[in-house]
């Protein structure tokens, strides 16, 4: 569904053609009492937006449909009229068409689209821009007062992840959701393994390590009547300014995954390296192709991220996580593979269910807003997020950066005013004489 041809993220990150058949089925069954929208009773309607209609906006809003057979797709936001046309096909082949409720005058273009999505009496906003642009749209849809399902990473600098920060406080005192796509958070053997580890099964965490090792992303060949910004945005994980580079827009899950064994903690310091040796051309921006970024903490023990978007390459993504009673292991591309193996005692196997995760986001916050129980990720998506961008001004850097360091970032990315025109040429960071700021 994604311009990209390799897959960047998770698998089956789109569309899924269960979800659709559940809700029909649930949406067949629902009582026909008046009021009627379809099949669906108005006082009963989630109204959702969507903005951002490329591969993932489209497979959450499929997602969202499919969680709730009230939810309705009532607007959505793109901002460019062909994306908004795939999705709208898309979405006509994968979901129930009772669920689809996009005339003409709901189908908005632009950068500033978001604020007609708002205005046009949503009840939840799916948030599936490029991570550049999500702070601001967080921070206006909480402002808004709607629930919110916003795809990581959430920003590609530190005062973007303060905005979100400050976003996500808000949508707590509003009593709003706020469900983010750091999708392994609701993966059954990831939920069963990390909280193994959180209750104490491995005792203390000594070490961590996390891989993302894939292949390059897709290019959009430029068209000579594009723009700098057209050409960007059409090949917007190839940027920095747009996508924060793969270690924060790609390896931000695995980030994650560090994170959620050491429970949110802070690390002290983290060290970079990384470099781009595979990549040349425009199309290809100035993001790097691998990073290792390694994270110390307070007790002096380390987590390690390693990813690489390279061709021809080992491919991996697995975390081990040691710890003063044993070992753990998890690859996320291979569910069954999820265990605790104890220096005494018994192993364990995660052997239950494995529900589409991309689902179960969508389920979890659906009822949320409908049992008035609101969740809220802001505090792992934010520190997550803070810590792939420590990651990777470490490895443009070449310097070690302090957490106190990171905080203090003023550094924002990108244009102040989103419009189309001539952009700057991307600088390429160069360790050892690139400046952290
Ligand atoms: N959780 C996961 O596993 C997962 C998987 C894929 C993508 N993602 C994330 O989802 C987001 C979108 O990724 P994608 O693969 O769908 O990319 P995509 O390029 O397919 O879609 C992004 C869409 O946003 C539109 N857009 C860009 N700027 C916009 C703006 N300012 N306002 C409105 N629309 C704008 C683009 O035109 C495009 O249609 C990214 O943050 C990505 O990291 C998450």
């Amino acid at each position: 569904m994604s311009d990209r041809t390799s897959p960047t993220n998770p698998p089956a990150a789109t569309i899924d053609r269960r979800a659709f058949v559940r809700a029909a089925a649930v949406a067949a069954t629902a009582p026909l009492v008046s009021p009627v929208w379809g099949t669906i009773r108005a006082d009963d309607r989630l109204k959702v937006g969507l903005v951002g209609c490329g591969g993932r906006g489209t497979g959450a809003a499929v997602n969202a449909l499919g969680a709730d057979p009230g939810a309705v797709l009532w607007a959505i936001a793109d901002v460019f009229p062909d994306r908004i046309d795939r999705c709208i096909t898309q979405l006509e082949e994968n979901a129930n068409p009772e669920q689809i409720a996009l005339p003409p005058e709901r189908r908005f273009v632009g950068f500033d689209a978001i604020d007609q999505v708002l205005a046009s009496g949503v009840d939840v906003v799916i948030l599936a821009t490029p991570p550049g642009f999500r702070p601001a749209q967080l921070e206006k849809a909480v402002a808004a007062g709607k629930h919110v399902f916003c795809e990581k990473p959430m920003a590609v600098d530190v005062p973007g992840a303060k905005r979100v920060m400050a976003a996500a406080k808000a949508a707590k005192e509003k009593n709003l959701s706020l469900v983010s796509g750091f999708c392994w958070r609701y993966s059954s053997p990831e939920r069963a393994l990390y909280g193994r580890i959180l209750n104490g099964d491995l005792g203390e965490v000594t070490a961590a390590h996390s891989t993302y090792h894939t292949g390059p992303l897709g290019i959009s060949p430029r068209k000579p009547e594009w723009s700098d910004m057209e050409f960007q945005l059409r090949n917007w994980w190839h940027f920095n300014w747009i996508s924060g580079d793969i270690i924060v827009e790609q390896a931000c899950h695995s980030v994650d995954k560090l994170n959620w064994a050491r429970n949110n903690e802070q690390p002290v310091r983290c060290l970079g390296l990384a470099g781009r040796g595979n990549r040349s051309g425009p199309e290809r921006g100035d993001v790097f192709d691998h990073f290792t970024a390694i994270y110390e903490y307070a007790d002096g023990s380390r987590s390690i991220l390693t990813c690489r978007q390279q061709a021809n390459c080992s491919n991996d993504n697995t975390d081990w996580i040691a710890g003063t009673k044993g070992l753990a292991f998890v690859n996320g591309w291979a569910p069954n593979q999820t265990r605790i193996e104890p220096t005494s005692g018994t192993a364990w196997a995660y052997s239950g269910p494995t529900p589409n995760m991309y689902q179960v986001e969508h389920d979890e916050l659906f009822k949320s807003i409908r049992e008035g129980r609101p969740l809220n990720d802001g505090d792992f998506m934010a520190q997550s997020t803070l810590m792939s961008i420590m990651g990777r001004d470490a490895g443009y850097t070449g310097q070690m950066i302090t957490w106190e360091e990171l905080m203090n970032s003023t550094q924002t990315l990108g244009p102040s005013v989103l419009e189309w025109g001539p952009l700057p040429e991307p600088v390429i960071p160069v360790p050892g004489k690139t400046r952290f700021s």
